[in-house]
């Protein structure tokens, strides 16, 4: 599929700084279902019953069992050719960086560098009143064993970004910084639909970066990109690179 134009071709040297934004549909082709697609999470369950404090303190084991199933998931399953590539992208542009809302860990498995975890991180537990991290197993059973409490008295929880709840500060700004600075951002796999982290392709856009998106789909971000590939990242990314990388050499 790719095959950039020109006009956007000249415009990658090894200095070029880059940004790969990413979301759920770049882990998708490693067997991760979305969230806003058909087959996505959210079609079928409720996110303030399972993605909001208050759903939390509703029913804590339902929504830790959904975590805990999700963490099972995300076990069986490896980076897939989208990730890899990135890892390789970013051995020829070394000014670059992941800014992902994926809570999966797949970028840093596959070797990627400089990633900014917008939304946590799934195998991270956090107390829910200090916010202290946890040291506790990776899988455990809600049912039979409770759910584990911090020192604090405070319940376990999934260290991942909720809905209605603000993301990690430092993160955020350092992701800021580097989305101010970049010459290009890929937004890959993102509905764009959930801020402030939707807000990312439309910043670097103003601030004049190229901004290119690959997805299958269109997103309220497509009329705005310079460039949008409608195929799966998985397939999109290893040709893009091995253009550019032909292009460079
Ligand atoms: P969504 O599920 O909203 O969007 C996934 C996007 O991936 C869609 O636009 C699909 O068209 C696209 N897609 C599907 N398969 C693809 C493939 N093989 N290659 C490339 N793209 C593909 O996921 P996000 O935009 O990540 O937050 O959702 C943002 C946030 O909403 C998530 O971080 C999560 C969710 O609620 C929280 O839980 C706080």
């Amino acid at each position: 599929m790719p095959n950039l134009p020109d006009h956007l071709l000249r415009r990658f040297t090894p200095e070029t700084r880059i940004a790969f934004f990413t979301g759920a549909g770049i882990s998708a082709e490693s067997g991760i279902p979305t969230f806003r697609d058909k087959d996505g999470y959210w079609s079928k369950y409720d996110p303030m019953r399972l993605a909001s404090v208050q759903g939390f303190e509703a029913d804590p084991e339902l929504v830790w069992n959904w975590y805990l199933y999700r963490r099972e998931k995300i076990m069986s399953v490896k980076p897939n050719p989208g990730h890899a590539s990135i890892t390789k992208f970013q051995k020829l542009f070394p000014d670059s960086c992941v800014i992902t809302q994926n809570v999966d860990g797949l970028h840093k498995q596959a070797g990627n560098q400089n990633i900014y975890e917008l939304h946590g991180n799934i195998f991270i537990t956090r107390c829910l009143e200090c916010r202290q991290e946890m040291d506790v197993p990776m899988i455990f059973d809600p049912a039979k064993e409770g759910i584990p409490r911090c020192d604090c008295g405070g319940l376990a929880r999934p260290g991942v970004v909720w809905f209605g709840e603000s993301l990690p500060v430092q993160t955020l700004s350092d992701a800021m910084t580097q989305v101010q600075q970049v010459d290009v951002l890929f937004t890959i796999g993102s509905s764009t639909a959930v801020y402030p982290a939707a807000q990312i392709p439309f910043d670097a856009r103003n601030n004049g970066a190229v901004v290119i998106e690959i997805n299958p789909d269109q997103t309220p971000f497509t009329s705005h990109a310079d460039l949008a590939m409608h195929a799966p990242s998985g397939v999109v990314l290893p040709q893009l690179f091995e253009e550019l990388y032909a292009a460079l050499a």
